[in-house]
């Protein structure tokens, strides 16, 4: 039983975790002109905006909600005033929110990309597979909102603070309910194989823009 513990919930997460940085650093250098979102805007645009606004607010919030909600220990937030049962109903709601609007979003872009015939045919396996462990990671998320109503902060939380900080408790996991089980362990496994999808695009992100320099266009003078 330990065994299996351990090998689940600490010999996995590392190897995904060490597949996801090695992986990262390999596509980077065998294939950098391949490293983008291969958006499909061009071909089909009306039902893409939805979709894509929709899931990309919500998975971008899910994410820092989970660093903000999990990776700070609860007697931070006991010494600020804010008790468990608060940091639960803050939890519940807005991750309940932001958690539908990535589920829904996600579900409408595998819907644009069942029936739209211009974007269906662009559609490789690996997107098919990106677009299904993202309905799966995050539908057992919303899940779990929804039906699982149990307290992660004395369990998950802390497991998850012993993997980032190399002090793996694999046995903090033994209580913690098999929907929550399975929502981390898809994760982990969509976290290795993101280096090897149109994923690698999130780490783009073009915050630069933001503080580039102005550049100034001027009208051509005809002399
Ligand atoms: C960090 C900020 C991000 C930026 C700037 C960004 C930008 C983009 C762009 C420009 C596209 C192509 C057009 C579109 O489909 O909207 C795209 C597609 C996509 N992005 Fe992101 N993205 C970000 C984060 C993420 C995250 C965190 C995820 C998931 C974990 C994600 C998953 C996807 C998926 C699955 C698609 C393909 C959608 C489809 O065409 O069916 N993105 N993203």
């Amino acid at each position: 039983m330990d065994l299996a513990y351990t090998l689940v919930f600490t010999v996995f997460p590392y190897l995904c975790l060490t597949t996801f940085v090695l992986g990262h650093a390999y596509r980077y250098v065998t294939d950098r002109y391949g490293w983008t979102a291969r958006s499909s805007e061009f071909l089909e645009k009306k039902s893409l905006w939805a979709g894509s606004t929709l899931f990309h607010w919500g998975i971008i919030l899910t994410f820092f909600g989970h660093a903000g909600g999990m990776l700070v220990p609860q007697r931070v937030f006991d010494f600020f005033g804010i008790s468990a049962g608060a940091h639960m109903t803050v939890a519940y709601w807005s991750g309940l929110a932001v958690g539908v609007a990535a589920f829904v979003g996600i579900l409408l872009l595998a819907w644009r990309r069942l029936t739209q015939p211009r974007v269906r045919v662009v559609t490789t396996v690996n997107d098919a597979v990106t677009v299904g462990a993202l309905i799966v990671v995050s539908g057992l998320g919303i899940y779990n909102v929804v039906f699982g109503h149990y307290n992660v902060l004395y369990t998950l939380a802390p497991w998850i603070r012993g993997i980032v900080t190399f002090t793996p408790e694999p046995m903090l996991m033994r209580e913690v309910p098999l929907s929550y089980k399975l929502h981390v362990t898809a994760a982990w496994a969509l976290l290795g194989f993101s280096p090897f999808s149109r994923l690698v695009h999130i780490w783009s992100a073009p915050v630069y823009y933001l503080l580039r320099r102005p550049i100034v266009m001027r009208r051509l003078t005809q002399f």
